[in-house]
């Protein structure tokens, strides 16, 4: 009887404090100002490159582009990503790619991403299964040059040209680091690894991607912003070539459910290693988005959020087992075929069997922007404040 009054109080007391620090937590959020980000330096894939992989390799082609900038733009997409309805949200201008010579503006960052990275170094070529060469610890090495030598600009006597295209040295560190990476090292391990294989290499991918945030923040990086991968299983183009599935092996979406099912054990690696890492930088803000949900989300309610279902997608051209990839041309029985596009890509959640529309992106956008599924669950805007 003693100890069930006992424990009844430790509850009402837990009760309290959850409830004294749920309030304080929305308070604070609430009167805190937002961040003065000075800048963001973006690390990672397709799912956020500006331009990059364009630049350095083939140029991506039309259709790419055609909602928003009406002309291909480097995105792998029909308009903006998610990175750039970030960049939106914190009240900054879109980042230009590091390896663009082009037009670019690098007064407020700069995007180390490019279209089929991975996190850890592949044995692969980009013409052999499209792996970029630009793996995430490279990345990091082209930030740590870039902030050297924009220093360097600013310290030396010599004159020059225009540095107001250019980050200035104090505003590094109260810029916002993020990172979207992950998901080419799992799709890289469906191709040559077994499930066993894959899932014993997890701790060592997530190893590698600790690594650069350590080595970011080493270069003064205060404030980071790190995306979980994304429900891969579900992409349209990994469900093309999938014939007589046995019961189970998709899910009631549709989706590889064992390819889901190792994307999830990536992120529960991804979100303790991160919260470890709290307490070893500690003078870091690290917030971890949950990508997945959000994704996951849109792709098992499409119809009540006014999309068709996800395995369609609205550009490129699969016809039996021909798939003709967005943009590109390709004969299907003797006849010339285009991969053009859908009238309608809004109303589309997958734009070209890999990568989201712009409408997809900004729906997934309004989820995560907000921190309503990250931990903490702080926005954007104030993700410069720790311990909140
Ligand atoms: C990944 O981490 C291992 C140590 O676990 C290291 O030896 C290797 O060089 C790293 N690779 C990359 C690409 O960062
Ligand atoms: C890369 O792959 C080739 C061909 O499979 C192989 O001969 C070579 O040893 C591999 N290199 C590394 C570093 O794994
Ligand atoms: C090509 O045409 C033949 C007969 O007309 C048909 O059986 C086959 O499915 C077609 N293949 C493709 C890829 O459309």
């Amino acid at each position: 009887m003693e100890l069930f009054v006992k424990l009844a109080r430790i509850w009402i007391l837990a009760l309290f404090i959850c409830f004294d620090l749920a309030v304080v937590e929305g308070d604070k959020v609430g009167i805190l100002p937002r961040c003065s980000w000075t800048g963001i330096y973006n690390f990672g894939d397709s799912n956020s490159d500006t331009g990059g992989i364009s630049a350095t390799f083939t140029p991506v082609l039309s259709p790419y582009g055609m909602t928003f900038f009406k002309k291909p733009v480097g995105r792998l997409s029909d308009g903006r990503l998610l990175l750039d309805f970030l960049v939106e949200y914190i009240g900054l201008p879109y980042v230009s790619a590091y390896l663009d010579t082009i037009n670019t503006n690098y007064r407020h960052g700069a995007n180390f991403a490019t279209g089929g990275s991975t996190i850890r170094r592949q044995n692969l070529t980009i013409l052999q299964g499209g792996i970029s060469p630009f793996s995430l610890d490279i990345q990091t090495i082209q930030f740590t040059q870039f902030k050297a030598r924009i220093i360097d600009l600013w310290s030396s006597n010599q004159p020059v040209a225009d540095k107001s295209q250019l980050q200035r040295p104090d505003d590094f560190s109260k810029a916002l680091f993020t990172m979207d990476i992950g998901q080419n090292d799992l799709s890289v391990g469906f191709r040559t690894l077994n499930k066993q294989q894959l899932h014993a290499k997890i701790p060592d991918i997530i190893n590698n991607l600790t690594i650069s945030i350590q080595q970011l923040y080493e270069q003064g990086a205060r404030s980071f912003w790190i995306h979980n991968t994304g429900p891969v299983g579900c992409l349209p183009v990994a469900t093309f070539n999938v014939k007589n599935p046995k019961p189970g092996y998709l899910d009631q979406y549709g989706c590889i459910r064992y390819q889901n099912n190792i994307a999830m054990e990536f992120n529960k690696y991804l979100k303790a290693r991160v919260i470890r890492l709290r307490s070893e930088l500690t003078d870091a803000a690290i917030t971890y988005v949950d990508m997945y949900t959000a994704k996951y989300k849109l792709i098992s309610n499409t119809k009540e959020y006014g999309f068709k279902d996800h395995l369609n997608i609205c550009c490129g051209h699969h016809e039996n087992d021909v798939h003709i990839f967005c943009g590109r041309k390709g004969i299907v029985n003797g006849t010339r075929v285009l991969g053009d596009a859908c009238a309608n890509p809004a109303t589309y959640v997958s734009w070209d069997g890999v990568h989201m529309t712009e409408a997809a992106n900004r729906w997934v956008a309004n989820h995560v922007l907000d921190g309503s599924l990250s931990d903490p669950p702080i926005p954007a805007t104030h993700a410069c404040y720790k311990n909140l």
